[in-house]
């Protein structure tokens, strides 16, 4: 709790203060205040005390973006950018990946802990038996158009999971808490591959019980005229690892949405949903796909010294370089890596892959990327596997919405159980007009700066309904 410290106000500006308080100077007023320091941070509304008069709203935080602000305390995801460090619940990603399945993964995310034997085959046996999504949904899914977006499928799917459970509106019930969580992670594969069916114009392909869990995504996607599908066990174990690799990435954009829209208590489809909505953004979700757009604008090996000098004059950005938070090789780049080769072995020769791979090596040999740290981000090569699988690019977004379906529960659950936490609100501050006098519409002048659309010249009738 902070406190106005008036016995600091000497006027010498000079903090005085104990090892974890920040002393504060206001210096329209004079007055010194001392705010306690936990973890690092300080807490923004001990800054409301620091007012000019007593009829001052008080001193906020302005934080477009959220780019310093902590908006939760969260035990689920630790990240070290300049070490390059990734952790879920304490355990690092390489040891989750080389040891671990993507479910069990979706299990400690949720639970906090590694599930025992006995639970591991509860939680499989649990997600197996409820991939089926109820015949309405795929109707509705149906009667998208044919060239609709998967993500946008996708997301209006989610949304309308909440309408065929409505109990889950229950967000304190544990059991129905558990039934959404494994409702979620099941049905969304279901869902993505119908959506990516519908895009092809085939028949949507029903869940296979036998199968594991990317294993049966595989056979939904691909499965043709055979009775039974079994996937390349090297495709299947590489999607299982990118399912862990993009499980939860602590709070970024779309967590951030689903504990925002969660925090109203609206049921989980519904802030699920939400997330989805932000993972479709293309800051976010969508640079996957860039990387395999600027490597069908390179087309052949030849042109990349070429377009590294264009990177280098600024004239294109190398997608799928660099990162935000990773100042160091992103870890996830490097196990993915370790994949790349068995899945290019069991598909198809593709000429992007070549590009992909001989583009990384010249950027890493060169100084202006090592010297800026820039390595290759978990984006470089996942595009390039899924490349490689033959899934369109429009799909990429929608299967990294896949595993992050298990992180957005599990921070939603952390959310909700969090008792500091109460519906998200943000401030402002308000830069518009006060106290205006109303102008009968014959009295308004036109602004010239306020333009609608352009005038639209008469449509075509189209053809069909
Ligand atoms: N290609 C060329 N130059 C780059 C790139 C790049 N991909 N990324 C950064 N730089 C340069 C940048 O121009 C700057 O140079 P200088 O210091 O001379 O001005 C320097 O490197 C530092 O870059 P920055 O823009 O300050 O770095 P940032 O942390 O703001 O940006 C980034 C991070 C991811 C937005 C950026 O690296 C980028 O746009 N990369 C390409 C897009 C991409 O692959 N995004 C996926 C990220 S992984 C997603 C996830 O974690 O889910």
């Amino acid at each position: 709790m902070a406190t106005e410290d008036q016995t600091q106000d000497n006027g010498s500006g000079v903090a005085t203060a104990g090892e974890s308080t920040l002393s504060i100077t206001d210096n329209r007023t004079g007055r010194s205040y001392e705010v306690e320091i936990t973890d690092d941070t300080i807490r923004a509304m001990d800054l409301r005390q620091i007012k000019v008069n007593e009829d001052d709203f008080g001193m906020m935080a302005y934080d477009p973006a959220f780019t310093n602000t902590a908006s939760s305390r969260s035990a689920i995801t630790y990240i070290d950018g300049e070490a390059g460090i990734l952790e879920h619940r304490g355990y690092s990603i390489e040891q989750l990946c080389e040891r671990s399945t993507y479910l069990e993964v979706a299990y400690l995310l949720i639970f906090g802990e590694l599930p025992t034997q006995p639970q591991l085959e509860r939680w499989v046996y649990d997600i197996t038996h409820h991939t089926f999504v109820h015949e309405d949904i795929k109707h509705l899914l149906e009667t998208f158009r044919y060239d609709a977006h998967p993500m946008g499928m996708l997301l209006s799917g989610v949304g309308a999971l909440s309408t065929f459970y409505p109990a889950a509106k229950q967000i304190d019930d544990p059991e129905e808490r558990y039934m959404a969580a494994i409702r979620l992670i099941a049905k969304v594969p279901t869902l993505a591959a119908f959506a990516y069916r519908h895009n092809m114009g085939l028949p949507y392909v029903y869940p296979d019980n036998d199968l594991t869990y990317p294993e049966n995504f595989l056979s939904m996607m691909f499965k043709k005229t055979e009775t039974k599908f079994k996937p390349d066990p090297r495709l299947a174990k590489a999607l299982d690892v990118l399912f862990i690799l993009h499980a939860d990435h602590e709070q970024n954009c779309s967590t951030a949405a689903v504990r925002a829209v969660g925090s109203s208590q609206v049921d989980p489809y519904s802030s699920v949903a939400a997330g989805v909505a932000a993972l479709y953004g293309p800051l976010h979700g969508g640079a996957n796909e860039a990387v395999l757009r600027m490597l069908r604008r390179i087309e052949t090996t030849d042109n990349i010294p070429d377009f590294l000098e264009g990177v280098k004059n600024r004239e294109e950005k190398l997608m799928g370089f660099g990162h935000r938070v990773y100042k160091n090789y992103d870890p996830r780049a490097r196990i993915i890596k370790e994949h790349l080769e068995g899945v290019l072995e069991a598909t198809e020769h593709n000429p992007l892959v070549e590009i992909a791979t001989e583009l990384e090596k010249r950027a890493l040999d060169d100084e202006y990327f090592t010297e800026r740290k820039l390595y290759p981000n978990v984006d470089f090569y996942s595009g390039i596997i899924y490349e490689a699988m033959a899934i369109p690019t429009d799909m990429f977004t929608v299967i990294f919405a896949i595993p992050r379906t298990s992180g957005w529960v599990s921070q939603w659950m952390e959310m909700n159980d969090d008792s500091e936490q109460k519906i998200a609100r943000p401030r402002q501050i308000y830069t518009g007009y006060r106290d205006r006098g109303y102008v009968d519409i014959d009295e308004r002048e036109g602004d010239e700066k306020i333009t609608g659309p352009p005038a639209r010249r008469p449509k075509r009738p189209r053809r069909g309904a």
